[in-house]
Formats: structure tokens, C-alpha cells, sequence
């Protein structure tokens, strides 16, 4: 899937659509606390995207089950819900999903704290959205995309933490996944120039230990190997010649 480069129409239905989304994850992070199944989590926010006349893209999408990947503690992302997987005080969950209006997507994740949380689990979260914002203010027209990588690695790393290298992000549009890929570590050579028009997911996954993951026997839940805590942070955004625009955008951005 190549690079493509927005319409001022496609803009337009992208940053509705990112409107939805970003709205739906402030509204759902009020709602998390102990005791609640990462099932339930998924079903009050498949119904908000419903109730926004969006469809739910993750749903069936190389047949995974469910509206929102609902990924807790070791598990970075695409963690299947489950009623039966309960969430307790002190665990971080982070919800990953995509949706769709008129035919555009819009991609986001958040990593909530389920009650009171470490202060190390805490540092980890706010330092993973922090990593996006390193990242994001390179996402300029002009420069090269491996500087997005090389800013959220060397924020992360910085920190101690690290760097899944597995996963990427993504450039997004009419779909979930197109060109470029977006590391957020850095590759070598200096990555395609970007260009006014773009749309990219910047999704930084963070460990608190070692960037090594494998998957789990359902064959999607993303896992630390050394079982360490992992968060997430992506927002679908829009690459302009001066400041870039996140499409998600809300408190939770
Ligand atoms: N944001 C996730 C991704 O880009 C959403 C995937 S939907 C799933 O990988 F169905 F694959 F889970
Ligand atoms: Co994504």
C-alpha cells in the first residue's frame, strides 16, 4: 500500500473522524476502576463507536474478535477481551483501536491506570505519551521520517526503558495500514521525506524492562518476554508544513 497524500476533503472526513475518536477514549478512561472485565471495556466502547454511526475496523480485521484490543500490564498491545480477564487495582490497561466514518479511519491507543497505580507504572505511562510528543515535533514537512524514530527511541531509552521494535506504526487513511512504516526506533538512513498531506500513526510501545516481545497461544496478545510492564500511546496525525495537527485529538491525547 503506498504513500498517499490527503485532499483537503479527506482532511476533512479524517479529522471528524479522529473528532469521534479522541472524545470516545476521554469519555471511556472516566469509566475504568477495579472489578470491571476487559470485555465490558470493549462493549462500552464499541457501542460509543456505533452510537457515532462509525464502524469498528478492528472487528473481524484478519479475524480478530473484538472492537478494541484490551491489553493489560505485560501485554503491549492486541490483547483479546475476555469476561473472565478482571482488572484490579493497580493494573494498567491500554486500549488500541481503529474506527471508520465515511469511509475514512482514525487510530488511537491510551494507557489507563485501573484505581491507584506504582509510581513507577505512573512514570511509565506518562513517559510513553511523552515519547509521542518528542516524536511529534519532528513530524514536519520537510523531514526525514527516521527523526520521529530517533526522538521517541532516545526519549525512551533515555528513561531507562525499552523500545518494542516488533511493531510499528503506520501511515493511515481510506486504510488501517498504509505506507510509511513508523518506527520508534531509529533504522538506518534517514527514512522517506515527509510531505504535506500525510497522515501517520506515531504509536510509541514502551517497556519498563527489555523491548523483546512474543505472542501469546491466542495468537494476538503481544507480550513483554521478561513479563515486564508495557504501555502505549498513538494518535493518528496529520503532517502539514508548519506544526502538525493530531486528528485524535482530546484530554487524553
Ligand atoms: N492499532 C492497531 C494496529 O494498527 C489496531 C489493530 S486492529 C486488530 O495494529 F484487529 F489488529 F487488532
Ligand atoms: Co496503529
Amino acid at each position: 500500500m503506498a504513500v498517499t497524500i490527503k485532499s483537503e476533503r479527506e482532511i476533512r472526513l479524517m479529522r471528524e473522524a479522529g473528532k469521534i475518536l479522541g472524545e470516545i477514549y476521554d469519555k471511556i478512561g472516566e469509566q475504568i476502576k477495579p472489578g470491571m472485565s476487559t470485555l465490558e471495556i470493549d462493549q462500552i466502547g464499541e457501542k460509543m463507536i456505533l452510537e457515532a454511526n462509525c464502524i469498528p475496523e478492528c472487528k473481524g480485521y484478519e479475524g480478530f474478535p473484538n472492537a478494541f484490543c484490551v491489553s493489560v500490564n505485560e501485554a503491549v498491545v492486541h490483547g483479546i477481551p475476555n469476561k473472565d480477564f478482571i482488572l484490579k487495582e493497580g493494573d494498567i490497561v491500554t486500549l488500541d483501536t481503529v474506527l471508520s466514518h465515511e469511509g475514512y479511519m482514525a487510530d488511537a491507543a491510551r494507557t489507563f491506570a485501573v484505581g491507584e497505580i506504582s509510581e513507577d507504572d505512573r512514570a511509565l505511562i506518562d513517559n510513553t505519551r511523552a515519547a509521542f510528543y518528542e516524536g511529534l515535533k519532528h513530524a514536519v514537512a520537510g523531514n526525514h521520517l527516521f527523526e520521529i524514530s530517533k526522538a521517541v527511541q532516545d526519549y525512551a531509552e533515555g528513561c531507562g526503558y525499552g523500545v518494542i521494535r516488533d511493531l510499528v506504526g503506520h501511515g493511515i487513511g481510506k486504510d488501517m495500514h498504509e505506507d510509511p512504516e513508523v518506527p520508534n526506533f531509529k533504522p538506518i538512513g534517514r527514512g522517506m521525506k515527509l510531505r504535506k498531506g500525510m497522515t501517520i500513526c506515531i504509536e510509541p510501545m514502551i517497556a519498563r524492562g527489555d523491548y523483546e516481545i512474543w505472542v501469546l497461544d491466542d495468537e494476538w496478545t503481544c507480550v513483554t518476554r521478561d513479563g515486564s510492564r508495557a504501555a502505549h500511546h498513538e494518535n493518528t496525525v496529520l503532517i502539514t508544513d508548519g506544526e502538525p495537527e493530531i486528528l485524535t485529538p482530546g484530554a487524553t491525547a
